[in-house]
């Protein structure tokens, strides 16, 4: 605030040592391109470096002078990061610095929902504006690869089609804050494990094709003002500054007009730096998290070596230039933007928003029997099993750690809604992670339980043999190699002995609940044994609260999973393959470390998630798109528009979805394409259109979905650009991938 408020009165005397006319650049009635001109004749070249790169952990240099501001930014993608000091990871110690934690993306993702995506991006761009911070570090859309991938909790599942259109209305929300978000990490960043190191090799087909539309679309139709370049390389070349992905795809491809953001200490070399596409570079000498030096920001690749450089005759301005006025039009866009709405912290509408995120995002994966809803006549002994029931889960996970306001924890929610029909047990049942500090944020939570695994699954089982429910919360949590930045997962299965907790308590009730708290699938080898699986995420500050929602059915489920749920490790493509993690380049290489690379080669090409268990005949625990109701749907009735597709027509499919059941519920209409014969090796079928509606009983409605010749097209290699091939299509709809119920057939002429 302060250095905003300083700056400001700068530009007022700027104003007034300028005569009486208003220059050009400070002129909101004049075209934003016209400003940059203006701004840009008016810099030295010092102003020019210095707006290039950080100033701070997390911030950079305005133009005192001109009188534009500093330029704060922030982590991350479901919550604004606490305040850290001007130079040091540590907490800067604020008492403003709380927010709301918002759902992590999987879930946001598995809303399905686009108009919760854009009430997401606005409470989030709220708070954000509220804590002065003019750019968020996210969303994030790397494609989930691997269900090892440490990160996957932050990104939007493994399909392009719904990354993609869940991502534009969540960046445009955001951004009508005039707050930027900076969609990361750009790109083919899959996976955790040696992040620095890897070397990705992929088709181009896989690239265009699974890797790159929803970033694409983040920058064609959600006009994200940044993008983050990510850490590992392709080509081999860091992704912060690569020719191939920067400048001939995102620049001149896709011709973003924003600004190129280095992840933090991910870049590598000046004259890389400057060439291949990098804007703003952030986080150089502290590996990212860590280790820093003394005066390190002008010893910043696009600091005084860059200076120099043009000093010398090295380098020309014109790649300053270009990455000057994409800093300035940022500028314009945030800090400058006098339009800027208010904005609130903390507010209710804040944890609304986070509630029926939540509400809405939590999947129903199993009902047998119907144990759910909760039956309030019934449950009058309820028994909470499991330390994710009682662990605060927004400290922790990497850069995207929050201090929030308030989390409810799962016990809590389910105390606040049926404490007050039922008696409410709880018994540990196992001991996962107790420790709970982020860069100095503290739980608080002393969650010390010394007894062996023994001991808390005899316990569990007793207490479970007189409950009317069990209700296990159990899963990852945020620590390494579980749902974390910075490492993958090292194993599949649940950690912490919850699989034989799980058999136990199983043996003993029917009616056992158990809540998965995490960001990605688990084995599940008692699925057979268990009643009823809800996948809850990672769900923020509403936590205890959605969870009760649904299982009380105060909330009915209507999350669909947004990627495939592996019965085992080996029905992944990547790890099929045996492509993951990689092959070092040279066997001393990961001694090695830093500089030294792993190649990784995405063998699977394009059959990533359901096109690879599909192509390969495997059935998943769970499909992509799967997610079950308290209410039962029909959807029939399929009629098209047309017969055919032209290049420049479109085609409708209408469907009649009617809620059959007894309570209002939502169903997810979803439509695949498959191509029936094609010149290249096509999926089975891909997701190309989905509509989420609500129902109250016995209610219908028509349902259309639009698509055009897009939808029918693959990534031709030969020619460098996206084909679709004239001839028979299939539109399959249904509401799951593995529940396609209806079928109709068109030609593309
Ligand atoms: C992460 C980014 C994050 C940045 C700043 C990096 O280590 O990869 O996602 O935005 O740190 O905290």
């Amino acid at each position: 605030m302060r250095h905003i408020i300083t700056s400001c009165l700068i530009a007022v005397c700027a104003m007034t040592a300028n005569a009486q006319q208003t220059p050009v650049y400070l002129d909101d009635t004049q075209p934003i391109e016209q400003r940059i001109d203006d701004a840009l004749s008016r810099m030295t070249l010092q102003e020019k470096i210095r707006v290039i790169h950080a100033q701070s952990k997390f911030s950079s240099a305005g133009i005192p002078r001109l009188g534009f501001p500093d330029f704060w930014t922030d982590d991350g993608p479901h919550g604004v990061r606490p305040d850290v000091l001007w130079d040091e990871w540590e907490q800067a110690g604020q008492t403003n610095d709380s927010c709301v934690a918002f759902p992590a993306l999987t879930c946001l993702a598995a809303t399905w929902n686009p108009d919760l995506a854009a009430l997401y991006g606005k409470s989030l761009g709220e708070e954000a504006l509220y804590r002065g911070k003019d750019m968020i570090l996210g969303p994030g859309v790397n494609i989930y690869r691997t269900p090892l991938g440490g990160r996957n909790f932050e990104y939007m599942g493994e399909d392009p089609y719904l990354a993609s259109t869940m991502v534009v209305p969540y960046i445009r929300g955001m951004q009508s804050m005039g707050v930027s978000s900076c969609v990361k990490h750009y790109c083919l960043n899959n996976d955790e494990e040696y992040r620095f190191n890897v070397n990705v090799i992929v088709s181009d087909r896989a690239l265009h094709e699974i890797y790159l539309p929803a970033f694409k679309a983040a920058v064609e139709q959600g006009k994200a003002w940044a993008i983050m370049g990510a850490y590992n390389l392709y080509k081999n070349e860091h992704n912060c500054h690569n020719q191939y992905t920067l400048n001939r795809i995102l620049k001149g491809d896709w011709a973003f007009d924003g600004v190129v953001v280095s992840d933090w200490g991910g870049c590598h070399d000046t004259d890389q730096a400057v060439k291949n596409g990098l804007d703003m570079e952030f986080g150089s000498w502290t590996n990212g998290l860590s280790a820093g030096t003394s005066n390190a920001y002008d010893n910043y690749y696009l600091a005084t070596p860059y200076l120099k450089g043009i000093k010398s005759g090295k380098y020309t301005t014109k790649e300053l230039d270009d990455k000057v006025r994409r800093v300035l039009r940022l500028f314009f866009r945030t800090t400058m933007n006098r339009q800027r709405p208010h904005s609130f912290l903390c507010s209710e509408s804040h944890y609304e928003a986070a509630r029926k995120i939540a509400d809405e995002g939590i999947v129903l994966l199993q009902n047998r029997n119907n144990v759910l809803p909760i039956d309030r006549n019934k449950a009058k002994r309820i028994l909470v099993v499991g330390e994710n029931a009682i662990k605060m889960m927004t400290v922790g996970g990497g850069s995207s750690s929050l201090k929030v306001q308030r989390e409810t924890l799962p016990i809590d929610g389910l105390r606040a809604k049926l404490g007050s029909s039922a008696e409410i047990d709880y018994a540990r049942g196992y001991v996962g992670d107790v420790t709970g500090e982020y860069n100095g944020v503290e739980t608080g939570q002393n969650l010390k339980d010394n007894r062996s695994a023994d001991q808390l699954i005899a316990e569990a089982v007793e207490k479970a043999k007189n409950a009317d429910y069990v209700i296990m919360v159990g899963g990852l949590n945020k620590s390494d190699y579980q749902d974390c930045e910075g490492h993958d997962r090292k194993q599949y299965e649940l950690p912490y002995d919850q699989n034989r907790l799980i058999e136990a308590l199983a043996k003993v009730t029917d009616r056992l609940i158990y809540v998965n708290v995490s960001g990605n699938a688990v084995a599940m080898p008692w699925k057979n044994k268990v009643p009823a699986i809800v996948q809850s995420w990672f769900i923020g500050s509403e936590a205890g609260n959605a969870i009760a929602d649904v299982l009380t059915g105060d909330a009915n489920p209507s999350g669909k999973l947004p990627f495939t749920w592996y019965g085992s490790l080996n029905d992944c493509g990547a790890h099929a393959l045996k492509t993951y993690p990689g092959t070092w380049r040279n066997t001393d290489d990961k001694a090695a470390g830093a500089d030294r690379i792993i190649d990784e080669e995405y063998k699977e090409g394009i059959y990533v998630g359901y096109r690879w268990t599909e192509k390969n005949r495997i059935k998943p625990t769970f499909a992509f798109g799967h997610g079950l109701s308290y209410t039962s749907f029909s959807i029939s009735d399929l009629r098209q528009s047309a017969k055919e597709m032209t290049r420049d027509s479109k085609l409708t499919f209408t469907v009649t979805v009617k809620n059959t059941g007894t309570k209002r519920g939502a169903e997810t209409v979803q439509l695949y394409v498959k191509d029936v014969k094609a010149s290249v090796d096509r999926p089975v079928k891909e997701l190309k259109g989905f509509k989420k509606v609500w129902l109250n009983p016995g209610e219908q409605q028509d349902v259309d979905i639009t698509i055009d010749n897009t939808a029918l097209a693959f990534y031709d290699e030969t020619s460098s650009s996206w084909k679709s091939e004239n001839g028979l299509f299939e539109a399959l709809i249904g509401n799951a991938s593995d529940n396609v119920t209806l079928k109709t057939r068109f030609t593309l002429k």
